[in-house]
């Protein structure tokens, strides 16, 4: 007789155990065991559990290519799902095998499990995993289907109602009461408050920090005591929750008339604006891209939202500070260019209009389409052409998790008609159009940080943790890509011949940046060297770039006054005319400032179920090199945090975003 050991552990989220009957067959190149009962008479499948059991055979099965589960009632009872993370196979000869399974398994239900080392199609010699590879893949690709969300856009998944996913993408229980309870009690504050629907204006500053009781952050207090000051408005340009807009300005765009003589009072002494510029100084937030949308209609007109354009100077004492702000892209008389000089309401107000388009291409550019959207263009590629065994599976999987039921939610009760961010400046008619520009415009450079820094002339600007912390992270993703993709693809060829992986990107570009060649991004891969690049930019977008343009969401969104989701009133056309009285006329309502707040507590807030970066809980790869890729990731991670820890205890405005505990693997929020 020859024996296999089993050792099948059962996932330990909430509910993952079973009463039911579970069996197991294991298949081999020479023959296969009978249908096996896994069963030691105890609670064997309970929550995080590692069961042991015994398949006998009366020969070797040969070498091991299959493990079937399936699993039976027991007795009259109903149905009870079972969440199985893995098998580990001793087989006769010693040989300790992982079968990865990370997937609930119902009654009736046959799943074939791969086993041992990932690999390309091309690589099964197999009849038998030829078929079961094939078969996993025409069953993913019924699962998870494209689906033409509005023209110009990027595909979404086509399913709509979060109920109906499949359980394996489903948020754990855990999370899904989390986010509801955290709604449900910031909402029913605001009810109480009186704040849901109150179309009033704010009688003061002061009144909207009485918004919430409990909910705060050292940030998001820091905003509300300092967001009158220069330097802070300055300053988010390059750490705030969009750094993606500023860039090197070495000369004056025509429709920008910014004369030597306005602001040169505020450049250091004997200085001027052109030789700022020539010493790399003067920085500019051009939100061009916003000009001319549709706006939300209130009361039968369209709001304001101005393409603002501001200018930004970095003084010797290393400070990015604005020098001057037109809130429109067309230079008149009615358009004045506001200066640091002006009366504080002013200037007050000119800086208002530039954070509401900064608020808009925040939340709708680089937030909604550059991370969450992209990253749901990503999973569904993996999740329809590469099988499980596949190597950039294993890889990418975990930089998935959760992506496509966060992003069906925010479809069904963020954006869209009636919903929260419909009471933006651009609603849902204007924002669509901003995603449709965006992506028209997107490019492969901008998505890489190293290319995007450069192509901003952001290298050498002071004080941009951004900056600095993205590219040691991009760096230490990059190092880590290159070592699995190098492992699995030794040479040039094996990309080639690899008809999931140009499957894979194939889909990319065509689903998630509508075959546009002018993006730059490829339609097929041809070296390592590609692979290596691209995949590194998949996993910093889903991973990195979300956390900088997520994380800080109530930090430096929840209060109103910094960053209004909507202005009442249009901007000023002369200089003189404000008040602090003007700046309540424009500033959000009661209702509409009220829920912005709760909507960024909702979403900026750290969840239980947070899985940081590099932490890698269900086990994928086999291979001891692969695992130890894995090791030496984590090693890097881990000493960067503790150096972004130590530059951050130094600083009077920490920035935490990018600290490798504080990024998320995946995009779940
Ligand atoms: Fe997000």
């Amino acid at each position: 007789m020859v024996e296999y050991n089993l050792q099948v552990t059962t996932g330990s989220m909430l509910h993952a155990g079973t009463f039911d009957s579970l069996y197991a067959t294991l298949i081999g190149t020479e023959r296969q065991s009978e249908r096996t009962e896994l069963t030691n008479y105890g609670l064997e499948f309970k929550v995080g559990h590692t069961g042991t059991f015994t398949v006998t055979t009366l020969l070797s099965l040969g070498c091991l290519l299959l493990l079937k589960l399936e699993k039976d009632p027991y007795h009259e009872f109903p149905e009870n799902e079972w969440f199985c993370s893995k098998v580990l196979v001793t087989t006769p000869k010693d040989d300790v095998i992982l079968f990865p399974c990370h997937r609930w398994v119902s009654r009736g239900e046959l799943v074939l499990l791969r086993g041992g080392r990932a690999t390309k199609a091309f690589e099964d010699d197999h009849p038998r995993l030829v078929d079961q590879r094939r078969k996993e893949l025409v069953l993913q690709k019924q699962v998870y289907q494209w689906d033409k969300y509005a023209k110009g856009m990027a595909f979404t998944f086509n399913i709509k109602d979060p109920t109906s996913l499949p359980a394996e993408i489903h948020f754990s229980v855990s999370k899904a009461f989390e986010l509801s309870h955290t709604k449900d009690a910031t909402l029913a504050e605001l009810n109480l408050k009186g704040l849901l629907d109150s179309t009033e204006q704010w009688e003061s500053f002061d009144a909207m920090k009485k918004v919430f009781w409990f909910n705060r952050t050292p940030i998001s207090e820091y905003v509300s005591e300092h967001w009158k000051e220069d330097d802070i408005f300055g300053y988010q340009f390059l750490n705030g929750i969009n750094p993606k807009v500023i860039q090197r300005c070495s000369k004056l765009p025509s429709n920008f008339p910014v004369k030597e003589e306005m602001v040169k009072p505020f450049l250091a002494n004997g200085s001027s604006l052109t030789m700022e510029m020539k010493k790399g100084n003067i920085f500019i937030s051009d939100y061009k891209i916003i000009e001319g949308l549709p706006t939300k209609l209130i009361d039968g007109k369209p709001v304001a939202l101005t393409a603002a354009l501001c200018l930004l100077y970095v003084n010797p004492e290393k400070k990015l500070l604005p020098i001057a702000i037109q809130l429109g892209q067309q230079p008149s008389e009615n358009n004045p260019i506001f200066l640091p000089s002006d009366s504080e309401s002013d200037w007050l107000l000119a800086k208002i209009f530039v954070r509401n388009a900064d608020f808009v291409h925040h939340e709708f550019v680089s937030h909604l389409q550059n991370t969450h959207l992209l990253s749901e263009v990503f999973a569904i590629a993996t999740l329809r052409n590469l099988p499980m065994i596949h190597p950039l599976h294993k890889l990418l999987i975990p930089h998935h998790r959760h992506t496509l039921h966060v992003n069906i939610l925010s479809r069904a009760r963020i954006y869209g008609p009636g919903r929260v961010l419909d009471n933006s400046s651009l609603a849902t008619e204007g924002s669509t159009e901003l995603m449709r520009r965006a992506l028209s415009k997107i490019t492969y450079s901008s998505l890489c940080l190293p290319e995007d820094i450069a192509a901003r002339g952001l290298e050498s600007i002071p004080n941009s943790f951004y900056r600095d912390d993205g590219l040691r992270l991009w760096n230490i993703i990059n190092s880590f890509v290159k070592a699995m993709v190098a492992y699995y693809y030794p040479s040039d060829s094996e990309v080639s011949w690899d008809s999931e992986l140009q499957d894979w990107i194939n889909e990319i570009f065509t689903y998630g940046f509508l075959r546009n060649s002018n993006s730059g991004i490829p339609e097929s891969f041809e070296t390592v060297e590609e692979v290596i690049k691209f995949v590194t930019m998949v996993i910093y977008t889903s991973s990195v770039q979300h956390a900088a343009v997520h994380s800080g969401q109530f930090d430096y969104l929840g209060w109103i006054p910094n960053a209004p989701l909507i202005l009442r009133k249009a901007p000023p056309t002369t200089k003189g005319q404000s008040t602090m009285e003007t700046i309540l006329e424009t500033l959000p309502n009661k209702a509409f400032g009220a829920c912005t707040m709760s909507l960024m507590w909702l979403l900026g807030k750290k969840y239980d179920d947070f899985i940081p970066l590099g932490t890698y809980p269900d086990q994928h790869f086999d291979e001891p090199a692969a695992k130890q890729m894995i090791k030496d990731f984590q090693a890097e991670l881990s000493s960067l945090s503790e150096a972004i820890a130590k530059r951050n205890s130094e600083l009077e405005l920490p920035y935490n975003y990018l600290n490798p505990t504080e990024i998320e693997n995946s995009v779940t929020i």
